[in-house]
């Protein structure tokens, strides 16, 4: 009988240790974006801004580790990266959908998140509507409006009159485009013309030399960072606009900090505006530079994806010790609304009524820093909202 009673508290202790261990399962991320194809670079910025994170603050939180996995869409494919969010959700049981460089894919997601109620971080996609797509969106990137607003108002307030726009065709570029008209013919600005270019392989010749022809004061350009910002300065500066008189503004997208290392000096002055440089004073960014070369090595240049993987990462981990490890989607968005976060950008806050990004605006001029072209911050625009929302 003794031995019997034994062997039944032997049992109930290791149920209650197998329940334990159930409880200490890891929290899993899923992240879907491109790492390879034309963005592959998103993927690979994304996944760097990730181990630098995590490099900083280790791979424990609440007591339950950390587990990231990893899906490659290859993309722009929407589709693929919807079958990737259910597989994510039914097989591998993700506590959070992240990841989303491309704007067509987290919209194919967004109706995923909201059957399966799971918080999904969007850590760069920047189309306005996104975060209205399903109620469990946060997004701690940036929109286009957002750029694109004091880009506008910056180039009215120094004399520029007439502006050419070129952008990509899709939501991004026609968020540029709408903004950017909307805003500057407000403050009394000309647009002359406007065109649209294929997201996939454009050829930027003819289109620029339309420009060329057209004769505006400036040209403003939205192009979705990676390969193409650098096709579109050489083109750019081959058939001799700069030399013509016609002055380029743009969003960082065209000169990301990664692609920015490959440009030639024809960048030298471009105004643009973005959320992030990695030449912004600031003891976040001096901390979180140190942690990427660390943590990715000398081969990658950061830029704002890796930014945004980051910030994405660090609210994650927020909800996760607030919810002292019990992920809820429904208590998860609760705890993003409102959130306050010290990013290597400067403060960023999690909208509560949009789950948007609220934060500051630089206008940035490439120039020379030690022997490197750099967005060097002298402007800003404090508090932004995204001015798409309704
Ligand atoms: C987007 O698809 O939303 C997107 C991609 C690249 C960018 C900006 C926006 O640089």
């Amino acid at each position: 009988m003794r031995v019997l009673m034994k062997t039944v508290f032997l049992a109930v202790l290791v149920a209650l240790g197998a329940g334990g261990a159930f409880a200490q399962q890891p929290i899993r991320i899923g992240v879907i974006a491109p790492f390879s194809g034309p963005f592959a670079s998103v993927g690979q910025e994304f996944q760097a801004g990730i181990k630098t994170w995590m490099k900083q603050n280790g791979d424990v939180v609440a007591g339950r580790k950390i587990e990231v996995l990893y899906k490659d869409t290859t993309g722009p494919a929407p589709e693929i990266a919807k079958r990737m969010a259910q597989e994510l959700i039914v097989r591998d049981k993700v506590d959070f959908l992240a990841g989303f460089g491309l704007t067509p894919e987290a919209l194919a997601v967004a109706p995923v998140a909201t059957e399966a109620k799971k918080p999904m971080i969007v850590m760069n996609a920047a189309t306005s509507i996104i975060t209205t797509k399903s109620p469990y969106i946060a997004r701690v990137s940036v929109t286009l409006p957002q750029l694109t607003a004091p880009l506008a108002t910056w180039a009215a307030k120094n004399g520029i009159r007439q502006v050419y726009i070129l952008v990509s065709d899709y939501g991004p570029g026609i968020d540029a485009e709408e903004t950017f008209r909307k805003t500057f013919v407000a403050a009394g600005g000309t647009i002359v013309d406007a065109v649209r270019v294929p997201l996939q392989n454009p050829d930027f010749a003819p289109f620029i030399q339309r420009i060329k022809e057209t004769k505006p004061e400036a040209a403003f350009v939205f192009l979705p960072a990676g390969e193409q910002g650098i096709s579109f300065m050489k083109t750019f500066r081959e058939r001799g606009l700069a030399a013509a008189g016609i002055k380029l503004i743009a969003t960082g997208d065209l000169v990301d900090d990664n692609q920015l290392g490959s440009m030639g000096d024809e960048t030298l002055g471009l105004v643009t505006t973005h959320h992030y440089s990695v030449a912004h004073d600031s003891p976040e960014n001096k901390a979180f530079l140190a942690a990427f070369r660390e943590a990715n090595g000398t081969q990658l240049r950061p830029n704002f994806f890796a930014v945004g993987a980051y910030d994405g990462m660090a609210a994650m981990y927020e909800v996760a010790r607030k919810l002292e490890g019990n992920i809820d989607g429904d208590k998860a968005m609760a705890v993003l609304k409102g959130m306050k976060l010290a990013s290597p950008r400067g403060p960023v806050t999690i909208d509560p009524e949009t789950r948007d990004v609220i934060q500051t605006m630089y206008v940035r001029r490439v120039q020379r820093v030690d022997k490197e072209l750099r967005n060097v911050e002298f402007d800003k625009f404090e508090s932004v909202r995204d001015p798409g929302k309704p």
